[in-house]
Formats: structure tokens, sequence, C-alpha cells
């Protein structure tokens, strides 16, 4: 009982409350890279609807330079994924994008695949071309290497799968923390779970990993659940994108016939464009009305817990002193963000800018 009010009498002391440091958003708007001046990602996916949904957004969007797509088992086998998004980048008219295959397993749990969600073939069993682009011979782990050292400071990491292309990257050229100014990832959440009650999938699918990357140093972008819960697609939008004439605009509309309707047959009216909306960050942050910094760490060991993102919210730890027969809480040490999180999302504007964006004709790059 005496515990919390002490830390909130801290937080009052210092004069932060959870709403204060939610607004902060400012120095982000200032980056909103341009058309002109575009942000240079690397793509990291394991495609999957929303995986495809956000290849397609970031091809369709000229504010994003995409260097390198990285494949990764997730939704479907990496193989799988692979061809995926061989065929993704030709449907897009960009088969000049380097594709590369990435990690067959998580570092250490065993793989979980969601056919069930996704469809058998990962695209909602909608079928496209068979592609006629090769993977690039490198792994895509090599890929992220050799394109990060090339560019040092210049390229930011999308990852919107299990993060182990992305865990061992950092393992096997350290020197990326320093060369990475940025990861904006799908992953998370600070709302509860999807793949267990505290978990979401892509963390709780390569826990191990996300440890790795959210103690890496390099700062995150943390698009959450309780972000992509903001942004829904309905079916009332999909007329749009099907009757749109692009080629894009018909496939995204397909798919996103089979994930709506897994949506609804567990209980929702609508799916989260879990994936799009990492994407919509990259190329404007203000997508995001409220980014709140956080301390973010992942649990690794927790019989009930296995997989969530353990979050300091309010940048602040008790610590005690062993006074004999107890423990006396003494000082509030502070502790530095590594992650912000957008907790309050212009979803509106964000549909309406991915439906506009999927329903237009191919871009040229
Ligand atoms: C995440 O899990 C995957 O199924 C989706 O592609 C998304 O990346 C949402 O929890
Ligand atoms: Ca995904």
């Amino acid at each position: 009982m005496k515990r919390l009010p002490a830390l909130f009498a801290a937080l009052l002391a210092v004069g932060i409350a959870a709403d204060s440091q939610a607004d902060s958003q400012g120095s982000m708007a200032a980056q909103t890279p341009t058309a002109e001046n575009p942000r240079r990602i690397i793509l990291d996916i394991d495609p999957g609807i929303d995986d495809a949904m956000a290849v397609l957004l970031a091809t369709q969007s000229p504010e994003l330079q995409i260097e390198a797509i990285t494949v990764v088992s997730g939704n479907v086998i990496v193989d799988l994924g692979a061809e995926n998004a061989l065929k993704l980048v030709e449907l897009a008219g960009r088969p000049d994008i380097i594709v590369a295959k990435g990690a067959k397993y998580p570092l250490q749990r065993k793989l979980i695949t969601a056919q069930s969600i996704h469809g058998k073939n990962g695209l909602g069993d909608v079928e496209l071309p068979a592609p006629s682009k090769k993977l690039d011979p490198r792994h895509a782990v090599q890929v992220i290497i050799d394109i990060v050292n090339a560019n040092p400071g210049e390229i930011t990491l999308v990852p919107v799968g299990p993060l182990t292309n992305i865990a061992l990257a950092l393992l096997q050229d350290p020197t990326l923390r320093e060369k990475v100014p940025e990861i904006i990832l799908m992953g998370g959440s600070v709302i509860g779970g999807n793949a267990s009650p505290a978990a979401e999938a892509n963390i709780y699918n390569d826990p191990e990993a996300a440890k790795i990357v959210f103690n890496s140093g390099i700062p995150i972008t943390m698009v959450g659940l309780g972000a992509t819960s903001q942004a829904k697609l309905y079916r009332r939008h999909l007329p749009t994108l099907a009757n749109s004439g692009s080629p894009i605009g018909k496939f995204v509309a397909d798919i996103s016939d089979f994930y709506i309707s897994f949506s609804e047959r567990i209980g929702f009216e609508g799916s989260d464009l879990h994936d799009p909306l990492a994407v919509g960050m990259a190329f404007d942050k203000t997508f995001a009305k409220k980014l709140w910094p956080m301390h973010i760490d992942v649990e690794t060991k927790g019989e009930l817990t296995y997989g969530e993102t353990v979050a300091n919210r309010y940048l602040l730890v008790e610590s005690v002193e062993d006074v004999g027969d107890h423990y006396e809480i003494t000082s509030f040490p502070k502790v530095e963000p590594n992650a912000e999180v957008p907790t309050v999302v212009d979803g509106d504007r964000f549909v309406a800018t991915f439906v506009e964006r999927l329903s237009a004709t191919p871009r040229k790059p």
C-alpha cells in the first residue's frame, strides 16, 4: 500500500504527469521525410496479409526509399514469405528492389505460423503470378549489415515481423548499434496482447530476439497494438480499392476481404492495419497524436508474460536501502527512455491515406 503513493508523489515532485509525457512529439515533426528528401528504409517482413499491405504502402509512398526488403519466418515459413515478397514487388512495378531471404527459425523458441489468419499462401489465398525476379543471393542478415555499413546513419529499419533478422544482424555486427539511427517497428503492446493475454504476436514469436533489439541502444518507435487498434480497415473501405482500376487496389481489396473475414469469425468488426501503420509512421510521424517516451524491455522468463513488452512509462524506479528486517525506499533514480510509443493515433487520416495510396496506379520510383 505504501509503494504506489510514494511513486506518484515522486512523479509530481519532478513535475512529470502522464499526460505531459504523452504529448511530446515536437522533435519528430521536424524530421518528416518528403519526396525530395525521402527516408531510406529496409523493410523486414513475414508476409502475411498486412505485411503485403505494408510493402505496397511503402512502394506507393514517395517519402520512402526502399533499399531492400528482407524476409523472416513468422506468419508463414520464410521460403513462402520470400516468394510472396518477390510477387509483391512485381505487382508494385518495383522489380528493382532487393529481396533477401532471412532466418528460418526464431533464436530459441519454436516457430509459430499463422495461416489461419493469413491464408495457406500467406496472402489470403489470393494468387499472384509466379515471380520472374530472383532473390538476392545473400542472406537477409548480410544484406542488412552490408547496406547499413555502406550508409552509416542513413538507414531506418522498419521490421514488421518477429525481430530475428534484426537481432542476428546486431549480434553479427555490433557496430550497427551506432550506424542505425532509428528502428520503427510493428510489435509489442502496453495494453495487453493478441498472441497471449500479455504478448503481441511479433514479440511473442521471438522474445529473445526482441530483447536484443530493445536493449541495443538504437532509438525505437514501437508501433504496438494500442496504436494499430486505432487504425482499422472496415468492409466499407473495400469498394474504393476494388473499383480503383489499379491492380494494387484490386489485390488489396481481395486480401482485405480474407483478413476482415477472419476478424469477423473471432467477433470483431474490421481489421487492424498493424504493419501498414508502422510504414505510415516511417513517412509521417504526425499520424501519432501522442508519442510517449518509455523504457521498454522484453520478458523472456515469465510463465504468463513470456514475450510481453514491459514498459516503464514514468521513467523512474524505486531505489531501496536495506535497513535490517526490511527495505526502505530512499530515492527515485531516472531511467532513460529507449522507445517512443504512439498512444493516440489519427486513425481516420491514416486509413484515408492508406486507401488513397493503394487505390492509385503503381508508382514509378
Ligand atoms: C503482427 O502479427 C502478425 O500476424 C501481423 O503481420 C503483424 O505484424 C500483429 O500482431
Ligand atoms: Ca507482420
